[in-house]
């Protein structure tokens, strides 16, 4: 078949990357894609906002499925409007992808179907604010509602810091929210946790650990993610039963009994203390940069899940992983989660082998009309290796972006830090 994958970062070259190992994929489309889908893809440039002019190319190429990336589509109703054109397409729908799209309306979901998570305040002026904020320790967790691209949630230190950071939201830092969540800090530590489900049935697609900090050591702003590795380690077998039976298949009936069927990839941010998992936030789609080291580590033909997750008939498949671990690294360009230049030359691209153990995910990247790799974003290119050990993993992926020169390039070089250097 004809598949459309909707993105451009490394997430989405990663999935386009093990599409394009499925014997019923034909033609591989990337809608707008990036200088690394173009070696295996075709990219289209249409504007995403535009669900009919995505329209009008999905029948020219005659794509007969489309598989969405990022959650920005997903929460504007993509799957909505191409279901109702009668066009396959992967993800939840517009209602269902609230889970990611307010967190208003998952701390609702959690309180009500009493799915461990922080305890919360919902405010919505600066009145209510002032009261609530008394009545939490310190420090404090100041959330905008609506999506804010990994930026809308500050740790304040004091009371003051936390009213100063609710007024700017509540005066309209983001154009996604006119609401606030006020909540409690969680302690512990953080794990990535997917599913793939049909709204009933699920099947676990992974764990991973993030590293969302710009900085070694896990210091600075935090980002949209600047290495991954996979599986996690915080996530015993015993941890994931907690995780399925408490938060993973409550969060489904819920969805279900309120008429808002969960199909897709459902991300769960974990926290975990004392093997006690709590939900942080979900996310409506693969993380970014996890996605790129589960792909690497899925034996399973991923268009084969992908069209069981939608004739509903997932509980047939078994998941299984290669059992080496897997780590990805993204080479940034400095400044980043902040501003950076563009269109910076990448050299020695062509001296990295890819294979089934290591790849060069591209993300913020663009082919110049002279057929060289500029720089297009925060976010440039994800090292993804597996290895008999995640040190042995780092230290390839690592060699990879050093090899690799692009003027400001940044990367984090201790990916892992916490489990690697326990050894
Ligand atoms: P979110 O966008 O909700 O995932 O939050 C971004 C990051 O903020 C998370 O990955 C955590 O590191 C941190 N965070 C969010 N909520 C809490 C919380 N209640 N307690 C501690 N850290 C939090
Ligand atoms: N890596 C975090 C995210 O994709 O939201």
């Amino acid at each position: 078949m004809n598949i459309a994958v909707i993105g451009s970062g490394g997430r989405e070259h990663s999935i386009c990357f093990k599409l394009k190992k499925s014997k019923k994929t034909k033609k591989l489309y990337c809608i707008p894609g990036n200088a690394g889908t173009l070696e295996i893809c075709e990219n289209i440039n249409v504007d995403l906002e535009n669900f009919e002019d995505l329209y009008k190319v999905i029948l020219k190429k005659k794509i007969d499925l489309l598989v969405v990336g990022p959650e920005t589509p997903l929460v504007n109703g993509i799957v909505d409007f191409f279901e109702r054109k009668k066009i396959k397409v992967f993800g939840p729908k517009k209602d269902a992808s609230k889970l990611e799209g307010s967190k208003v309306f998952m701390k609702k979901i959690c309180r009500e179907f009493n799915i461990p998570s922080a305890k919360y305040k919902e405010i919505k002026n600066i009145e209510e604010a002032n009261l609530a904020i008394k009545e939490f320790n310190l420090p404090i967790v100041v959330k905008s509602d609506g999506l804010a691209a990994g930026k809308g949630v500050t740790i304040c230190k004091s009371r003051e810091e936390a009213l100063k950071d609710v007024n700017k939201i509540l005066n309209g830092k983001f154009k996604t929210s006119s609401k606030v969540i006020i909540e409690e800090f969680l302690n512990g530590e953080e794990a990535s946790y997917f599913v793939i489900t049909d709204g009933t049935n699920y099947i676990p697609m992974g764990s991973a650990q993030d590293h969302k900090r710009i900085g070694e050591n896990d210091t600075g702003q935090n980002t949209g993610g600047m290495g991954a590795y996979s599986p996690s380690l915080l996530i015993t077998e015993e941890v994931e039963k907690k995780i399925k039976k408490k938060i993973i298949e409550p969060t489904l009936e819920a969805m279900k009994g309120i008429g808002c069927l969960y199909k897709g990839i459902l991300y769960a941010g974990l926290m975990i203390e004392k093997s006690e998992p709590k939900l942080i936030e979900y996310n409506i789609r693969f993380g970014d940069p996890e996605c790129q080291v589960l792909m690497m580590r899925l034996k399973n033909d991923l268009l084969d899940l992908i069209l069981s997750c939608l004739d509903n008939s997932l509980s047939n498949k078994k998941i299984s992983w290669i059992d080496e671990p897997g780590i990805t690294v993204v080479g940034a360009s400095k400044g980043y989660p902040n501003k950076y230049e563009k269109n910076k030359e990448i050299q020695n691209i062509h001296l990295i082998k890819k294979d089934n153990k290591q790849q060069l995910f591209h993300a913020g990247t663009i082919k110049s009309n002279d057929n060289k790799i500029l720089t297009n974003g925060g976010r440039v290119l994800n090292s993804t290796v597996v290895a008999k050990s995640l040190e042995e993993a780092r230290n390839k992926a690592n060699k990879i972006l050093d090899t690799l020169e692009w003027e400001n390039k940044y990367y984090r070089k201790d990916i892992g830090f916490k489990i690697i250097n326990e050894k």
